[in-house]
């Protein structure tokens, strides 16, 4: 290990600032970004399909942010106070997400979506918030139930995925099956009337909606007069310029955004019906009817600045089929060499994300619970032979695409995949 890599485990809990960490001959220390490739310290390229976790959609440092975020910078970095460019994302934002009439902006996906569960508790009187088993929604108390696999439960049971989530917060929440409408309907029948909001990935890390899913949701939100929220952390601006509501051709009520809205800084959003975004109207406060939605860094002009230059980018012409190709490209190449090499192997994904599972293509999953029977063991020795191919990706997890690769570069990674699936077995 270079010197380095042993300083950061030696000050950083696992070597590590997030849920991940590498074995020692393989770990990296990241020195520069550009395009589809990344660089380490050693001098080392791989082909980037972290992506910071799925920010970079325009790949790294993106000539046009960068400009535009040096330009905010000499000007200040942040006001807690309106600025110029906040009011124009938030008008962007308005017109280009179809369930949009208002935004508060927060600094990540994990406020977006646990302030999006206040506003409905606030907005509803109701305390109850129903999720879907395999669902990421960040990191606080409400959303680190039902997501891993190894804390499996009755349904609608809230167990913790991890350490330190009290119970409190767990009998405030529901777990049921994603693309599973009886059970997510049963689940309403008893508890309807206590749930504030359904909240849900339109695409649900790489699993897709069964038809009629998403439709189905609506629809019960509705009947149990509960809102329905679709966390677009991953998909706003990804999937298609108004996102999975647009995609997929459903309301919400609520949409959180994140990650490529401003192509890698520190910004996130909650938007929404008029009305339920009012309970974040500081004219409200000292009433219950006030959502506190705030934060030292919330709406700083240089993430805002970042996301208009990035939203311009994504508007061209052609952006979102170059995307929805690339994506095809990738999975389609992941399954066939499968094939060739006959193994058991489904690309799962829509858009520019794919991610290679470890199961009979024959049944396409469609549950977590499908998702469990897979090889994640071989899927995390996969993810370690692409690395030490040059393919960066976090094995066991979905591989993102931003419009700096090249179909030379996914033609690369397919070389890498067809060596690495050999090297896994
Ligand atoms: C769907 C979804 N929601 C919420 C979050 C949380 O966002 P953040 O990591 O910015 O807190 C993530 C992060 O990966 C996500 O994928």
């Amino acid at each position: 290990m270079d010197e380095l890599l042993a300083r950061a485990f030696q000050y950083l809990p696992g070597g590590s600032s997030w849920m991940w960490t590498l074995p020692p001959d393989v770990a990296f220390v990241v020195a520069r970004g550009e395009g589809s490739r990344v660089w380490d310290t050693r001098g080392r390229a791989y082909i980037d399909y972290v992506l910071g976790s799925g920010p970079l959609l325009l790949g790294h440092a993106p000539p046009a942010v960068v400009a535009a975020v040096q330009a905010q910078a000499a000007k200040g970095s942040t006001y807690q106070w309106l600025s110029e460019p906040m009011i124009r994302l938030a008008e962007r934002l308005c017109r280009a997400v179809p369930c949009a009439r208002k935004v508060r902006f927060v600094s990540t996906g994990t406020e977006a979506t646990m302030f999006a569960i206040r506003m409905a508790r606030a907005f509803t009187g109701r305390e109850k918030v129903l999720k879907f088993e395999g669902g990421w929604h960040g990191l606080h108390d409400y959303a680190l139930t039902g997501t891993f696999p190894w804390s499996e439960a009755p349904f609608p049971t809230a167990r913790p995925d991890v350490g330190g989530v009290p119970k409190g917060a767990l009998e405030s929440v529901l777990v049921a099956p994603f693309n599973d409408l009886g059970t997510t309907e049963e689940i309403l029948a008893v508890h309807g009337r206590d749930v504030a909001a359904i909240i849900v990935e339109p695409l649900q890390r790489a699993l897709r909606p069964a038809t009629g899913f998403l439709q189905g949701l609506r629809a019960l939100a509705d009947r149990h007069k509960c809102l329905l929220i679709f966390d677009e952390v991953v998909t706003g601006f990804r999937l298609a310029w108004g996102g999975a509501q647009e995609f997929y051709g459903v309301l919400p009520d609520l949409a959180t955004y994140g990650k490529a809205l401003t192509c890698g800084y520190s910004l996130a959003a909650v938007c929404g019906r008029a009305d339920v975004m009012d309970t974040a109207d500081p004219a409200r406060k000292g009433t219950l009817d006030y959502a506190l939605l705030s934060g030292t860094l919330s709406g700083n002009p240089l993430a805002c600045a970042a996301g208009l230059a990035a939203l311009d980018e994504l508007a061209r012409e052609g952006v979102y089929p170059r995307l929805a190709r690339l994506g095809r490209m990738l999975r389609e190449g992941m399954a066939e060499v499968a094939a060739r090499r006959g193994v058991g192997l489904q690309a799962l994904g829509e858009g520019p994300i794919a991610q290679p599972v470890f199961l009979d293509p024959a049944a396409p999953a469609l549950t977590e619970r499908d998702l469990r029977r897979a090889d994640g063991a071989r899927a995390g020795r996969l993810g370690l032979e692409l690395i030490r191919r040059g393919v960066f990706v976090i094995p066991g997890a979905k591989l993102y695409l931003s419009l700096a690769h090249s179909d030379a570069d996914i033609a690369e990674t397919l070389e890498a995949f067809d060596q690495a699936l050999v090297a896994s077995a």
